[in-house]
């Protein structure tokens, strides 16, 4: 068997088109809708990120502010940053881009992101909410390659899903949010032993650890699915995923390409997240008795 192809960049063009109407009717009530994408230092990897972001912003018709710090910025101007970005009606998502130089505290200034805003998901409010099946922000890949999933047409209730990978990131609310869709879910990582003897009992293997080559064909049930999230740059210059793809393909039913798979999705989740977020916040200019129903304990955050 040969795998179907899990298209990611198709998926992402077809939802970017479906953007630009909620773009028009956000533009036409008056709201712009508008990210802000933090950089902090000058890491090569997170620049092609923030660019790509930044770029998805216009093509999207999103607007975007781009605040790109120094590398020896100190914590409390990152916190005065976000104080700013919070209280900016014309922003309604903030995103700071990870990882962080070490002398700054990423969870404390995660957590400085308002809820309201936190287009990643990353700040514990929302990460508490995957825990309870009711977030306000999913987080951006986890919720792109749910997408991917749904596109295959099966329903995860009931199947061994097997995440490799625990970041905060990728692998935890992954597992989280196929958790709630009722998958039974098991977690690898580096410390993991016999990897293969988890991964040979999944249905679906979504494999988020960074290393090339990670997953080989051995490692794969016949007609599993397939979801590559990693990105890895190669010596030469290539990138690849962590699943030796040419090999697992002759054994999954389907699989995600990389690129062309997870990636493009996750900019586009980020750009679904902020249109959220702007439509969001109009229904709050607009509703005179609105309560403040899903951040309840974060009121005034
Ligand atoms: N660094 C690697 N992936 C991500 C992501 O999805 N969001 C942010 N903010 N930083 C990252």
């Amino acid at each position: 068997m040969t795998a179907q192809i899990i298209d990611g960049k198709a998926l992402s063009k077809q939802l970017r088109e479906g953007f630009k109407a909620r773009v028009g009717a956000l533009v036409a009530q008056g709201v712009t809708p508008g990210l802000a994408v933090i950089l902090v230092g000058d890491n090569p990897a997170s620049r092609v990120y923030v660019g790509n972001k930044v770029k998805a912003c216009e093509e999207c018709g999103v607007r975007s502010f781009h605040i790109a710090l120094p590398g020896d910025t100190l914590e409390s101007e990152v916190l005065a940053t976000i104080a700013r970005l919070n209280a900016d009606p014309a922003v309604h998502g903030i995103l700071i881009q990870l990882p962080l130089p070490p002398h700054i505290d990423g969870r404390k200034v995660l957590e400085a992101i308002s809820v309201h805003k936190d287009v990643d998901g990353f700040h514990l409010y929302n990460v508490g909410g995957l825990v309870v099946g009711n977030t306000i922000f999913p987080p951006c890949t986890p919720y792109g390659v749910q997408l991917l999933l749904d596109t295959t047409g099966t329903d995860v209730a009931g199947k061994n899903v097997v995440v490799v990978g625990a970041s905060n990131i990728v692998g935890k609310p992954m597992a989280l949010m196929l958790l709630q869709r009722e998958a039974t879910v098991t977690i690898c990582h580096a410390k993991t032993r016999d990897l293969a003897q988890h991964t040979i009992l999944a249905d679906i293997l979504i494999v988020a650890a960074g290393k090339p080559g990670l997953i080989v064909p051995q490692m794969v049930k016949q007609g599993a699915i397939v979801i590559d999230v990693g990105i890895n740059r190669l010596a030469d210059g290539r990138i690849v995923g962590d699943v030796d793809f040419d090999g697992v393909k002759e054994k999954a039913s389907w699989i995600t390409p990389v690129p062309g798979g997870v990636g493009p999705m996750t900019v586009t989740m980020l750009i679904e997240n902020t249109l959220r977020s702007a439509e969001r916040a109009l229904r709050m200019r607009q509703t005179d008795d609105y309560q403040d129903w899903e951040a309840p304990v974060l009121k005034g955050h």
